[in-house]
């Protein structure tokens, strides 16, 4: 089979370099949106210009909002006092979750009507768990067979107040909610067993909303946001994605010898779950310069290389703060030494294609050995690098094909990747960062 847009990752030296990490994706989307929304200007530094955010920032446009680049910086101009204006084309939001869902809670609090649709990965994935809260602050919905895209969005004009308790740990979410929440009368509450990405709380209170936070008796985490507060335009300064640096990061890791800088890297705790997790396994990582910049801990890794990684369990509770990162941990542990068990993985399913399946088919693949259950995945490392030398299958989703180019850096065999195209959804500049490294990346 030929593929066109196949990118190759062949054995190389140990890597070495400063490794400037692109913008948060999640920081960057709500500083789109949050910006546009607000009276007065935002100013946006270190925003992500990766697909997924341009997808936002188009969206928003076509609902009126004002966005430009100046230099480095993006502004929003607010569109508060008319709101978000009804879209005459459909919005397609590529290959973005973030994007689409938290609009669809944007939207939802608004007297218009916004169609949506997205790539063949997103057009696969579940919209419901949004839909449903939703509906019972009143916003009406149009949709394929389960909650699929593409789908139309009736917004209410003043939504419903709801309490809402998350049936699945989603940011994404919980967003939606509160998003339409900031439109409604009365108080929205969401509730939350499995502390998710708080991004969009923090983030409110930057833009000048009061949203109050707290755990319950029962541990749960709350959030509370009373409707019609007015965001007020502010300075945003986008941390480093975390996310993103994962994939230099294991790439150092497990290359003896590599050694490698990356500086302001963003340190949110509901962030930096494969970080505690690496150190368990042995990680050599050294957190410099720690400091708060705009809201969010950020610190400078320094990363060291060493054939050294353990096998661990990973605690379940720690998944939501680590979510995106199982397919890069899994290319660490299948080259540490012994076994790696990771549970709690339903939502790894529903991603940007069906994550678990597709790491353990990759991994397989390039010759690990390990058991995939549904919701769990075990891989066996031998302390050395597996075979490789497979074209590894990434149906649509970035990470996936990122992770299986960190792990033909070390493979004795080359590791293929069927389409590199989706890199660009998140980390538009991930060949170039890695080769500069001393990575050998390229097309295949
Ligand atoms: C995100 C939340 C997570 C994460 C995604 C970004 C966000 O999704 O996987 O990459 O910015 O809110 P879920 O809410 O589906 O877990």
């Amino acid at each position: 089979m030929e593929y066109t847009n196949a990118l190759v990752s062949r054995k190389c030296n140990p890597l070495k370099g400063l490794a400037i990490i692109p913008g948060d994706k999640s920081i960057s989307h709500r500083s789109l949106m949050f910006g546009a929304l607000a009276s007065g200007e935002t100013i946006i530094s270190g925003l992500l210009e990766g697909e997924d955010v341009l997808n936002t920032a188009a969206a928003m446009r076509l609902m009126g909002a004002k966005i430009v680049k100046e230099g480095n910086q993006w502004r929003t101009r607010g569109i508060d006092k008319y709101g978000l204006k009804e879209p005459a084309e459909v919005l397609d939001m590529g290959n973005s979750g973030t994007s689409t869902r938290l609009l669809m809670g944007r939207v939802g609090g608004h007297p218009i009507t916004a169609f949506f649709t997205g790539d063949a990965s997103l057009i696969k994935r579940p919209m419901a768990r949004v839909m449903k809260p939703l509906e019972s602050m009143g916003v009406c919905f149009m949709a394929r067979e389960g909650g699929k895209l593409p789908l139309g969005v009736k917004g209410a004009g003043s939504a419903k107040a709801i309490e809402y308790r998350l049936p699945v740990a989603s940011a994404q979410v919980k967003s939606a909610i509160l998003l339409a929440g900031l439109n409604a009368k009365g108080i929205t509450t969401v509730i939350e067993d499995h502390p998710t990405r708080d991004h969009t709380e923090n983030m409110l209170r930057h833009f000048g909303l009061n949203v109050e936070t707290g755990v319950l008796e029962d541990g749960a985490h709350f959030i509370r946001i009373e409707g019609g507060q007015k965001l007020q335009g502010c300075a945003v300064d986008v941390p480093a994605d975390p996310s993103s640096a994962a994939f230099p990061i294991v790439a150092t890791l497990i290359s003896e010898g590599s050694e490698v800088e990356f500086p302001r890297i963003g340190m949110n705790e509901r962030r930096t779950g494969l970080y505690k997790t690496l150190e368990e396994m042995g990680a050599d990582i050294t957190y410099k310069n720690k400091r708060i910049e705009a809201g969010e801990p950020v610190s400078t890794l320094k990363v060291k290389g060493a054939a050294t990684l353990r096998g661990i369990d990973v605690p379940a509770d720690r998944v939501p703060s680590m979510i995106d990162e199982f397919p890069v941990l899994a290319v660490a542990a299948a080259c540490a030494h012994g076994t790696t068990r990771m549970t709690g993985l339903a939502e790894l399913r529903v991603k940007e294609s069906d994550r678990l399946l597709k790491i353990a088919e990759g991994l397989k693949a390039c010759g690990v050995s390990l058991e995939m259950g549904e919701d769990s995945l075990t891989v066996h490392g031998t302390g050395k690098p597996p075979l490789g030398g497979a074209t590894v299958e990434t149906a649509l989703d970035h990470r996936i094909a990122m992770s299986f180019l960190v792990l033909g850096t070390r493979t004795a065999q080359p590791v293929r990747v069927d389409d590199g195209r989706p890199i660009k959804t998140s980390f538009p500049n991930f060949i170039g960062l890695m080769n500069d490294l001393g990575a050998q990346i390229g097309d295949a």
